[in-house]
């Protein structure tokens, strides 16, 4: 395969070409100007294959360590986020253990923020230390002395969302990357809301960025993936111990739709970013809505933060919210939808709208409004917002 631009031209261009050309190459075979999709095992060997290394991970030799795709995506998520190197897995939640797996061992400390995604919470909560013996001491990350507070000596990861899941609580992340390095700690970042880009977390000082590629980078609600980049040392290690010897690998076919739907990734992104902040207002100035959350908000507790972190570029593509009323009426408002699907996950093409209750392991962590009303995660799409607008309306005008 040769490389159109080289990967020095690349690094030269601006993200929305990069989006276009990193991690394509032509096919040498074909004369394709598209990596194909190959969905093959494994790789001819050299005529001679001593000095081959069976757990490398550099040139295409057997799926669970480096198949065309997947070396593509990684060489494309690596160009987006400004790293060294990125490993593809199969999931954001394999890449969330991968990290821990790979860096962590029994007797560790982990600063975790309070607020992220439930999978995450439940990883550090219970799997981790009932397993492992790992402990996590979960704080409000969004204050950086009782992140710093809660670091000790055996502290070896700080992780924190960008924007959490679902509160929208923002971090300082030059702030918590200090806070880690001081003692000694890694800080890992899931950037799932903020992709490249609105923001790219190694620049302020991150060492692992993560992503469930599921979401914004594929775009399109039709592959699921993971990813983490970094620096060449730490990916190569999380590429030997999590990806080669535990196979939490990517299917090629995922990578290559996900390498596919990245391509409009800054294209789609603008219309995300402008479709939330104008959904955020539009609802805040409806007095049947008991609160939104969203960075982009004047009202958010974070939001000055949000603009000197995110440059004014946007605060994502998710809002949540909650109507004034108990479940049921969440729940009738749900249902009172004609446009937006009642269906977890978020950055798809479709905007998705999921009503989550004020009972669960997490709401104790959450703000006082969403422990009263529960919320409603809405995943802004990409239809028309004055569509989205108008269905939002005409289902508060149904429910009350
Ligand atoms: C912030 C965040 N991180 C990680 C994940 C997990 O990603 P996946 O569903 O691809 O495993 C999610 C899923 O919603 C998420 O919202």
């Amino acid at each position: 395969m040769s490389e159109r631009p080289s990967k020095k031209q690349l690094n030269s261009l601006a993200f929305a070409s990069q989006s276009v050309h990193a991690g394509n190459a032509i096919d040498e075979g074909s004369k394709a100007i598209r990596t194909p999709l190959v969905m093959a095992n494994s790789y001819a060997l050299p005529e001679d294959p001593s000095e081959v290394s069976w757990s490398g991970t550099e040139v295409p030799l057997y799926t669970r360590n480096s198949g065309v795709n997947q070396l593509k995506l990684q060489e494309k998520l690596a160009a987006l986020e400004g790293g060294e190197d990125a490993v593809a897995l199969a999931s954001g939640v394999a890449a969330l253990h991968a990290v821990a797996f790979t860096f962590l061992r029994s007797g560790d400390h982990v600063v975790v923020s309070d607020v992220t995604y439930e999978a995450t919470w439940r990883l550090f909560a219970e799997l981790l230390p009932e397993k492992f013996n790992i402990q996590t001491t979960f704080v409000d990350s969004s204050d950086t002395e009782a992140l710093r507070a809660a670091t000790q000596e055996n502290t070896r990861l700080v992780h924190v969302e960008t924007i959490g899941n679902p509160t929208t609580k923002v971090t300082d992340i030059s702030a918590a990357a200090q806070v880690a390095h001081d003692v000694g700690a890694l800080l890992s970042v899931d950037s799932t809301f903020t992709p490249p880009p609105l923001y790219r977390p190694l620049q302020d000082g991150a060492d692992l960025v993560v992503h469930s590629l599921t979401k914004y980078i594929n775009g399109h609600g039709d592959a699921m993936g993971g990813a983490v980049i970094g620096g060449h040392e730490l990916i190569s290690r999380i590429k030997a111990d999590a990806m080669v010897d535990v196979g939490g690998v990517i299917s090629p076919f995922n990578a290559w739709l996900i390498t596919r739907g990245s391509i409009t990734l800054p294209l789609r992104l603008q219309q995300h970013l402008s479709s939330a902040q104008y959904l955020a207002e539009h609802l805040e100035a409806d007095s049947r809505v008991a609160f939104v959350a969203y960075p982009g908000l004047t009202s958010h507790p974070q939001h000055d933060l949000a603009r000197r972190q995110f440059g004014e570029r946007g605060y994502g593509g998710v809002l949540s919210f909650a109507v004034e009323g108990d479940p049921d009426t969440q729940n009738r408002f749900v249902a009172n939808l004609e446009l937006i699907t009642s269906a977890v996950s978020l950055g798809h093409d479709e905007s998705l709208i999921v009503h989550v209750g004020t009972s669960g392991p997490r709401v104790a962590a959450y703000p006082s409004e969403f422990q009263k009303y529960g919320h409603l995660r809405f995943a802004v799409g990409l239809e028309d917002p004055e569509d989205l607008a108008a269905d939002l309306t005409a289902a508060l005008d149904a429910t009350f």
